[in-house]
């Protein structure tokens, strides 16, 4: 979409014909572009309106009516923060009680919403155009945030003692620009390859105390900056980011997970309460009746010692997310499963195990092993289904296979 386009569609006009289009349809796409060819519109402007209303109808998703009035493009759709992720990081500065926050790199404005609707003060840049101003058109409901054209890069920090009243937010991207063989855009992992750059970030925290970033959940621990929180948060059990706060953003210092689930409140956990040492068990007899497969906040924050602690159990393997222990708990933080069978994993047991018990279909879950899950049902003669579940995973270094009911 060019900025001209961009331009008309935040104009009143564009905005209210937006608005009466309604959700997108498919089907009716062609008939309503020749209408409004029709009416006079001309090409480039319906198009950008029909791709708005398929944006804002995909968009639900992730910000349910709220989409209604926001405007999109699609590599800012794709990398906004959820809103109920965003609203955790808003509650941050908030708690802070910052003059403004400057989120740096602001996107489509997902986390500048979050920000201003807790009263936060937000001044946003964006290095894109039309992204600035599509976030400057979603801000429009808080006069007094607004989002501009700019580059982290030009930005200076105010000077002392003013920095103390302001918050800086970054949420890098963590796109090449490039697709891959599937049409996606490629996702980045390595911090080398963020923009604006981890040095560019550094240098902001160092600035502002007050300082955020969220990052992507494969970042490693080795590089979490002195002093600073990590934190890595997941939703519905996906981990979605890690992030880092500096200064009076930082509940506490070293390596956290929060877990939020819709209709729950968040659950945090940190690493005081994950510091059991117990050694994972040494061998498939030492399997107990419940297993606890952690969250993957969790894992990936190195705090599956939380399920540990809490269930007075033990890992199967070291890092793999799975707890075995006697008795039935209740976790915010790890979902529970009878264990009704643990098996050395070789073809033939796990299928005559199946067969004996007329299982034809099955939920294959697998950690810490490599096998192709079409291949294996046709080994182990069953569909994909829920008549039970499987976990493919090791112990004491062997694959196995747990024979699991959800409880
Ligand atoms: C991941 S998105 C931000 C998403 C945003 N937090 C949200 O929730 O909507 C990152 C944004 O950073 C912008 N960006 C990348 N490099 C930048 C730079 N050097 N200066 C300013 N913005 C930059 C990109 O244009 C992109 O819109």
């Amino acid at each position: 979409m060019d900025i001209t386009q961009a331009r008309w569609l935040s104009s009143p006009e564009g905005y209210a014909l937006l608005r009466e289009l309604g959700p997108y349809d498919e089907s009716a796409a062609p008939a309503l572009s020749a209408r409004l060819r029709a009416a006079g519109l001309g090409a480039g402007f319906v198009a950008a309106l029909l791709t708005q209303q398929r944006l804002r109808t995909r968009a639900r998703e992730k910000f349910g009516n709220f989409a209604e009035g926001m405007l999109f493009t699609g590599d800012g759709l794709e990398q906004a923060t959820r809103f109920e992720v965003a609203a955790g990081h808003a509650h941050r500065f908030a708690q802070a009680s910052l003059a403004t926050v400057h989120d740096l790199g602001c996107g489509i404005g997902s986390d500048a919403m979050a920000l201003s609707a807790f009263d936060v003060t937000v001044a946003a840049i964006d290095a894109d155009p039309v992204t600035a101003l599509f976030a400057d058109t979603n801000l429009r409901p808080w006069p007094d945030s607004r989002a501009r054209l700019g580059r982290v890069e030009d930005w200076a920090a105010p000077p002392s003692p003013a920095r103390d009243r302001v918050g800086a937010w970054l949420d890098p991207a963590r796109r090449t620009g490039q697709t891959d063989a599937r049409g996606r855009p490629r996702r980045v992992f390595s911090l080398e390859e963020i923009a604006p750059s981890w040095e560019r970030v550094l240098a902001v925290a160092a600035a502002v105390p007050a300082t955020g970033v969220k990052l992507s959940p494969s970042f490693p621990h080795d590089r979490i900056p002195r002093g600073s929180e990590a934190q890595w948060v997941s939703w519905s059990g996906e981990v979605l980011e890690c992030t880092i706060w500096w200064g009076p953003l930082a509940r506490t210092t070293g390596r956290t997970a929060a877990v939020l689930r819709p209709g729950r409140a968040p659950i945090e956990v940190t690493e005081d309460v994950a510091t059991a040492q117990v050694p994972a068990i040494p061998s498939l007899a030492q399997v107990r009746p419940w297993l606890y497969e952690a969250d993957r906040a969790l894992v990936q924050a190195g705090l599956v010692g939380a399920v540990t602690a809490a269930t007075d159990g033990r890992e199967l393997e070291p890092g793999l997310g799975f707890v075995t222990a006697d008795a039935a708990y209740d976790l915010g933080f790890a979902r529970r499963y009878a264990v009704t069978a643990a098996l050395p994993f070789t073809v033939k047991a796990v299928r005559a195990w199946l067969r004996a018990r007329g299982v034809t279909s099955l939920t294959v879950k697998k950690r810490g092993v490599r096998l192709d899950d079409e291949a294996l049902r046709r080994q182990l003669k069953v569909r994909a289904g829920d008549e039970g579940t499987m976990l493919l995973t090791r112990v004491a270094g062997r694959q196995c296979a747990l024979m699991l009911e959800a409880d």
